[in-house]
């Protein structure tokens, strides 16, 4: 379920790699004395970019490659740190790996151990590369491998609904404006408005994934390099389409991770109304729904309750995907060209808005799966609250060629009528319609109902039953192997 494996790391500390005494060997020759202990808590990001550590392996292997490809390295060298990059990917795989925290970050972790292990070659595996390219690089391919995830948690969750949505496509339910009872929909077509919603959402994922799939390596620390590197070879090699054009904006911007976070946020707001729309069908007033056991929980002291927390969660889980927008938005606007350390506070809440949505999507897709529709009391609702009182409108816009504001004002005395007896349209005498308008005749009590209503919405994406099965079915080949 989870998109990205987060690290299957030990959390080991290098103890001599700790010593904040010591200068960092990777910049030793301009460092006399090392960071203080609140310098190296506040520079490191081992922490949590320990999830980049397969990205920042392939990364340097493509790197590798390209340099040797080049003459800048020799081959030897490079099979040395193929070979050395390589065991370090099954040592952390294992958990055997020690990250050290003095040496702050993934890269500089994997390289220096690189070093530690093979010497020389490991040394040169740094020429004509930065962290900043290589972070920019890394973390492009790992929000990449989330859409991957993500998108098919997404359309996983559109098959579930075409489903549930199929099973009920004539059975009625109230449909609701400023949820007030307004017309009588199928329930079916109800939840396949979120599969129209969940498709744009794939689209958004997408066109996000598209417009990342260039490659900063190559753009060094900001300027480019000096050496000859292919930048079409490291590209190709690790599946992005180009290289990107401009070496400053390649290292200073994070507008992938922003327009990822934005996908998500417009994904997590459909997932939490659906959530919201669980919960309240749950409650006992409307009882619309039932969650088993598998999806609710209990109370410590009231035993009577079955508590819908799962959609309760999923709504709540979502304010931190629009959170991890705003806050990641406010890192990057001051910022001047190019890269800033800031800008190391761009992972934690892409990862933290990545974990939210996965499980928010799982947690959907095993509500919607899960729920029993109470279909004889939504049937009972959907005529309640004079809901067929627009097709009564509707009729003498037909029938009687009324203009429709004057059938509007018609309906709402003959509605007022019924209000003030307690009874429904239906439930009216002919003369008491007569009464209001003397055309109307028997024929009107034909389109009072339920039934007749919703058969009638045959407009094209409206909710007759006809449409919705010929909805589900078209999205479920659609989404045929998208899952
Ligand atoms: N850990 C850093 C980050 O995540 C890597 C880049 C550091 N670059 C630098 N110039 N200090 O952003």
């Amino acid at each position: 379920m989870s998109v990205n494996e987060k690290s299957s790391a030990g959390n080991g500390e290098n103890s001599a790699g700790n010593d904040a005494a010591q200068a960092n060997a990777q910049w030793g020759g301009r460092f006399a004395g090392g960071p203080s202990a609140i310098m190296q808590e506040i520079n490191a990001s081992i922490g949590f970019d320990k999830a980049l550590w397969r990205q920042d392996i392939a990364g340097s292997l493509a790197h590798a490659a390209m340099l040797a490809r080049t003459g800048i390295i020799s081959a030897q060298d490079e099979a040395e740190i193929r070979q050395g990059l390589t065991e370090i990917g099954q040592e952390i795989e294992a958990g055997r790996f020690v990250f050290s925290t003095a040496l702050e970050d993934i890269h500089m972790n994997i390289e220096a151990r690189l070093s530690e292990r093979i010497g020389e070659a490991g040394k040169r595996l740094h020429t004509a590369r930065s962290r900043n390219d290589q972070v920019a690089t890394d973390f492009r391919l790992w929000v990449r491998d989330a859409i991957d995830g993500l998108d098919a948690q997404v359309a996983a969750l559109m098959r579930a609904l075409c489903r549930r949505a199929q099973e009920h496509a004539a059975d009625p339910m109230p449909g609701f404006t400023h949820l007030q009872t307004a017309q009588p929909v199928t329930f079916g077509h109800h939840l396949m408005a979120y599969v129209e919603m969940l498709g744009r959402d794939r689209g958004r994922l997408a066109d996000t994934r598209r417009r990342l799939n260039e490659c900063p390596l190559g753009s060094a620390a900001l300027a480019g390099t000096s050496f000859p590197i292919d930048r079409r070879m490291t590209a190709a090699t690790l599946g992005f389409d180009r290289p990107t054009a401009n070496s400053l904006d390649a290292v200073s911007d994070r507008d992938f991770a922003l327009e990822y976070l934005s996908a998500l946020s417009i994904m997590g707001m459909h997932l939490s109304r659906l959530s919201e729309e669980i919960v309240i069908w749950c409650s006992a007033p409307f009882a619309f729904v039932r969650l088993s056991d598998a999806f609710t929980t209990g109370s410590s002291i009231m035993p009577q309750k079955r508590n819908p927390d799962a959609a309760e969660l999923v709504r709540a889980k979502i304010g931190r995907v629009s959170g991890a927008l705003v806050g990641l938005l406010t890192v990057m606007k001051g910022l001047p060209l190019a890269y800033a350390k800031d800008m190391q506070e761009d992972k934690e809440p892409v990862f933290a808005a990545t974990d939210a949505a996965a499980l928010s999507l799982a947690a959907c897709d095993g509500m919607v799966r899960d729920l029993a529709a109470n279909t004889d009391r939504m049937r009972a609702y959907a005529g309640s609250g004079y809901s067929t009182a627009t097709d009564l409108a509707d009729w003498l816009v037909r029938v009687l060629k009324l203009p429709f504001r004057t059938a509007h004002h018609v309906t709402g005395r003959l509605v007022g009528l019924a209000e003030s007896r307690g009874v429904d349209l239906a439930q009216l005498s002919l003369e008491d319609m007569q009464a209001e308008e003397p055309g109307i005749t028997q024929d009107i009590f034909s389109v009072l109902t339920v039934e007749a209503s919703i058969a009638s919405r045959i407009s094209e994406g409206g909710t007759a039953p006809g449409n919705v099965r010929a909805q589900a079915t078209r999205w479920l080949t659609e989404l045929e192997g998208a899952v």
